[in-house]
């Protein structure tokens, strides 16, 4: 199992389809085919997972020139509650700074009770993009935009 596989086992575990917001394996190895891509992944215990062990949390992110973005995470449905999405987005403010970024963001729909996890870490709203998500039943729902300095 490579890392894309990985990712890919949480992200079809841990996102709602109702909701549209679950990328393509397809998507995700493009964005990693970019230099400006990266994967954080975390086994239960919040540790990189070895070669053999499957990863129970992920966020997928890239660098656009002084900033970084974080374009998904998610944990398997039957590890959360316990602060693995925390640490993973720690693990994702730590490397962001490595990498030279002064700032971070992120896209939310509007009523993504992970908005909660985004808020304990320092993120805070600085934008919203009316109907930019569509439900699969067509329902449209705004994009907040989150950001945080380093
Ligand atoms: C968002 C997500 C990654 C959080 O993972 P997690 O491991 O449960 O996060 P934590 O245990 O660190 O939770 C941090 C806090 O947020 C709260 N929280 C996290 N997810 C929540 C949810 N779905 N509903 C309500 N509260 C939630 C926790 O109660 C906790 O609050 P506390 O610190 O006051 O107890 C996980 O819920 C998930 O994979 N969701 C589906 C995918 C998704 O929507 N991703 C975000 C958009 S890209």
């Amino acid at each position: 199992m490579n890392d894309l596989d990985k990712a890919m086992a949480v992200m079809d575990a841990a996102f709602d389809p109702h909701w549209r917001e679950a990328w393509t394996r397809r998507q995700v190895e493009d964005s990693l085919a970019l230099s400006s891509g990266f994967l954080i992944l975390f086994d239960e215990a919040g540790r990189y997972p070895d070669e053999h062990s499957p990863a129970a949390g992920f966020v997928l992110a890239r660098k656009v020139l002084d900033e970084v973005e974080l374009l998904l995470i998610g944990v398997l449905p039957e590890k959360r509650g316990h602060g693995l999405g925390s640490k993973l987005i720690a693990e994702f403010l730590q490397k962001s700074a490595r990498m030279g970024a002064t700032n971070v963001f992120l896209e939310v729909r509007a009523n993504n009770p992970a908005e909660k996890v985004y808020r304990s870490a320092g993120f805070v709203p600085i934008g919203r993009r009316k109907d930019y998500y569509r439900t699969e039943d067509g329902t449209k729902i705004d994009a907040v935009t989150f950001g945080k300095a380093l």
